[in-house]
């Protein structure tokens, strides 16, 4: 049976790339780059991010004109945020701005296609290490071509969590992170580790060496395409208080087996934040 999504999925796989050449010529002048700011003095934007989730939309809507768009840097423009029944990408065109700015090596494109608020594909390529991670529902996870999938322990003891202290520095928001955080550490598991980067997170995730990711505050264009590659990876995907992953509510936590993640769910301090479909 034909794959009616396959041809999206194979643009996306050549935008991610040519985006990614886009990113690459300009790190080197990152630094020089006039940095904006979005929701706070660390929430950063620059006009790389800009100028790929163009170039992704723009040539999308030539190739799909009937497709919605959910993209970091139009919203931040005043786009509205909502995930309806449509053909729709939610495209992250820096994830890892900071990083970026820093030229810190781990910066990806993160391009998810929802359909009937379903991930269909995802696809997140981890530019400077020319890593693409792929995954189509029900047809595996891949990172350039070869198949992944998720770590086998079941023990949280050695385990390694990725989380990262996002972008809110309201001292009631950062007392929560760290709780948690100081509960994690002392389970105690293996280690923590953070990459800066949602999308490379879940990867990490997906690819085995990583057993579990966990945030608050990331957006839908973080996680949308990373969720898929976890859950074809053979992972699970949950809120971080244990309930069903909603993907507009800014929480995530993904993990290799349910074990470890609802083991993961119980030290985490599940505040809530803004929804990205907020009116
Ligand atoms: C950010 C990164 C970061 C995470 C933030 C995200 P951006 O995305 O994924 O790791 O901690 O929550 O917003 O802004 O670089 O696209």
């Amino acid at each position: 049976m034909t794959d009616i999504w396959q041809s999206a999925m194979d643009h996306a796989v050549a935008l991610a790339r040519k985006a990614g050449q886009v990113v690459r010529d300009a790190v080197g002048d990152a630094q020089k780059e006039a940095v904006m700011v979005k929701s706070s003095s660390i929430d950063l934007v620059t006009q790389t991010d800009q100028k790929v989730e163009k170039l992704i939309i723009q040539s999308v809507k030539e190739k799909f004109p009937t497709h919605c768009f959910i993209g970091e840097e139009s919203v931040a423009a005043g786009e509205v945020c909502v995930l309806t029944d449509s053909p729709t990408w939610i495209i992250d065109p820096i994830d890892g701005t900071t990083n970026f700015v820093h030229t810190f090596p781990f910066v990806a494109i993160s391009i998810g296609f929802s359909v009937n608020k379903q991930v269909e594909f995802g696809v997140v390529y981890s530019c400077l290490q020319d890593q693409m991670y792929t995954a189509r529902r029900g047809k595996g996870a891949f990172c350039n071509g070869r198949p992944l999938r998720v770590s086998h322990e079941k023990d949280i003891r050695q385990a390694i969590i990725a989380t990262e202290f996002g972008s809110n520095r309201d001292p009631g928001v950062v007392d929560k992170v760290f709780s948690s955080l100081k509960r994690v550490v002392s389970i105690p598991v293996h280690g923590v580790r953070g990459a800066g980067s949602a999308a490379i997170n879940m990867c990490l995730v997906a690819s085995g060496c990583v057993e579990a990711y966990y945030e608050i505050g990331i957006h839908v264009w973080d996680i949308a395409a990373g969720s898929l590659i976890v859950s074809e990876a053979g992972g699970v995907l949950m809120d971080v208080d244990g309930g069903l992953l909603d993907l507009m509510s800014r929480r995530v936590l993904a993990a290799n087996n349910q074990s470890v993640a609802e083991h993961l769910a119980k030290e985490i301090d599940a505040f809530r934040v803004r929804r990205d479909d907020a009116a």
